[in-house]
């Protein structure tokens, strides 16, 4: 029977929490986080079956360094460390052992998962970010524009997000890089709507995307269109807008998965240094990119098996 993914792709939820965790060093933490892989799934139905309208679901991943040591060989054949970005603008690479993503249509339900979560991990882990994320309004971020809209759906998002035969060993499993960006909100709602929606390639309101001769070639939506040999290349997205308003924090917690690294990196590049070069993201002359980090999801199977 072929491996069971984790639930990378499911509909929108109105809350999630990111929690990125770095591993601390002695050996006997290793056992901590292996035992707390195989109890997740039974955690998780816990939690969630006190509203089984609640639509909880955990995702679990590993960064490079840690899968070395929690679980050593075989690797997943495209697991690295996150490659900075220094272009127009930077794309920061930061620490980052473990990433739970956490998302339900309440975020009581997403606060209980995390906190039985951290308290079965104890002193094995320390916590690098966490990010409580919330849905605004009809889907937008805090910069006002719909996000999410392009995203794939079924069996499309899983063909995008999901990895098949050709890492045989971790059929089942998935690629996802988060950032946390934070807005410059005074500098971008001092810009004209037309000039927003040139820099999105969507309308504001309607969410329509602008047509060719309107949309120029650094518009976000096309510089995140990528092509491999005629075929465009997608990612599953689920970005969420967190924020503080006493500390002025107005964010955009970025997530992508992908059956491979390589075509979230791409875009990337298209961004940060431009297509050609020079030809940027404008979003990014009004956010910046403060944490960087890629991680692989092993398939749910995979977890399940570590608890035997
Ligand atoms: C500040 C952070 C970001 C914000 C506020 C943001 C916002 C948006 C918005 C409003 C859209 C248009 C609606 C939609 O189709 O979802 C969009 C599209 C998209 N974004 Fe982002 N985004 C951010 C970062 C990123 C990053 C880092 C990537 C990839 C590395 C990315 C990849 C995409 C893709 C693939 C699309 C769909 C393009 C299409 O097929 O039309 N975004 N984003």
């Amino acid at each position: 029977m072929s491996a069971i993914p984790q639930p990378v792709v499911v509909k929108l939820t109105r809350a999630a929490i990111f929690l990125v965790l770095t591993l601390k060093p002695e050996p006997q933490h290793r056992d901590t986080v292996r035992a707390l892989c195989g109890d997740l799934a039974g955690i998780l139905r816990a939690v969630g079956f006190r509203d089984a309208e609640g639509r909880l679901s955990c995702v679990m991943g590993f960064g490079s360094d840690a899968w070395e040591r929690l679980f050593g060989q075989p690797r997943p054949r495209d697991l690295h460390p996150f490659r900075e970005i220094q272009g127009q603008h930077h794309a920061v690479s930061t620490p980052g052992d473990i990433l739970f993503h956490i998302r339900a249509a309440r975020m009581d339900l997403c606060f209980e998962l995390a906190t039985q979560i951290m308290s079965r991990l104890g002193d094995a882990v320390a916590t690098a970010d966490e990010v409580h994320g919330f849905n605004y309004f009809d889907d937008r971020d805090l910069i006002g524009f719909v996000d999410g809209t392009e995203n794939p759906v079924d069996q499309a998002a899983l063909d995008a997000a999901i990895i098949g035969d050709e890492d045989a060993t971790f059929t089942g499993g998935s690629y996802v890089i988060v950032q946390k960006y934070l807005h410059d909100l005074p500098s971008w709602n001092a810009l004209p709507v037309e000039q927003q929606e040139k820099i999105i390639g969507r309308t504001k309101l309607a969410d329509i995307e602008l047509d060719d001769a309107t949309k120029p070639t650094y518009a976000h939506n096309a510089l995140t269109t990528i092509e491999e040999n005629g075929e465009q290349l997608d990612i599953v997205r689920d970005n969420m807008p967190f924020g503080n308003v006493g500390k002025g924090e107005f964010g955009t917690y970025f997530i992508g998965y992908a059956r491979s690294p390589s075509r979230i990196e791409q875009m990337l590049i298209n961004m940060f240094v431009g297509r050609p070069p020079g030809n940027y993201d404008r979003l990014l002359d009004h956010s910046k990119a403060v944490t960087g980090t890629l991680f692989f999801v092993p398939s749910a199977t995979f977890l399940e098996d570590l608890a035997s």
